[in-house]
């Protein structure tokens, strides 16, 4: 089974990945837990090249396909094998964040940048998507409570974000038995329960 997290930046995402592939894990199963961009030499490399500042100029279509092209090699080297070895995988972003970040953040085409990402992935979809929905301005003050620096994509003011969170919205309003959609606010341990509660149903 293929999980993912997905969510605007402060979601929590990372937090309720690590909680879930523990739980999964007491269960007996064995977690692949990993994270886009990234999760295999080259898009590490390339997870560098977005999101630092200072790479110089890189324009909304070679963002999107360096995003792409460190998910072509995530889904070839990481997840589909660890898929075909049996394990759960979680991934913290997949091609939802591409649809909302560049088809919608920077005005690609949602439609364009979902058959980009078919294309690089090899049709390879998630099982469930875990969308932890934020408001802008709570991820903002999360980040800001965080002290961590704001990389390219989080640096983008409100508006930006806030036509992400529609675009997430959206696409699970439009699959709504392939997402799990909760509110990011809730506490830490109602939301891992819920979405345990979720996963599990799911399992054989
Ligand atoms: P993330 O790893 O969630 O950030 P952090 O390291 O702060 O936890 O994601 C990095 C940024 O990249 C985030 O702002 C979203 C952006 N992003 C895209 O714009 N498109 C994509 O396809 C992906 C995977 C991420």
């Amino acid at each position: 089974m293929f999980i993912v997290f997905e969510g605007g930046d402060g979601a929590g995402k990372s937090t309720q990945a690590a909680l879930l592939a523990g739980a999964l894990q007491q269960l007996g199963h064995t977690v692949l837990c990993t994270r886009e961009p990234g999760g295999t030499p080259v898009g590490e490399k390339l997870r560098t090249l977005v999101l630092e500042h200072g790479q110089g100029e890189i324009d909304a279509r070679c963002e999107t396909l360096i995003f792409a092209a460190a998910r072509a090699a995530h889904a070839t080297q990481v997840i589909r094998p660890a898929l075909a070895r049996g394990e759960l995988v979680i991934s913290d972003r997949y091609v939802d964040s591409s649809v909302a970040y560049q088809g919608g953040g920077r005005a690609l085409g949602e439609r364009r940048v979902r058959d980009l990402n078919e294309w690089a992935t090899n049709g390879l979809w998630p099982d469930l998507t875990v969308l932890l929905d934020v408001a802008p301005a709570d991820g903002r003050d999360r980040r800001t409570a965080a002290a961590a620096a704001e990389d390219r994509l989080e640096s983008e003011p409100d508006d930006f974000h806030r036509n992400i969170r529609r675009v997430f919205l959206d696409l699970a309003a439009a699959a709504p038995e392939q997402y799990l959609v909760l509110g990011a606010r809730a506490p830490i341990d109602e939301l891992a329960t819920r979405i345990q509660a979720r996963v599990r149903a799911l399992l054989p």
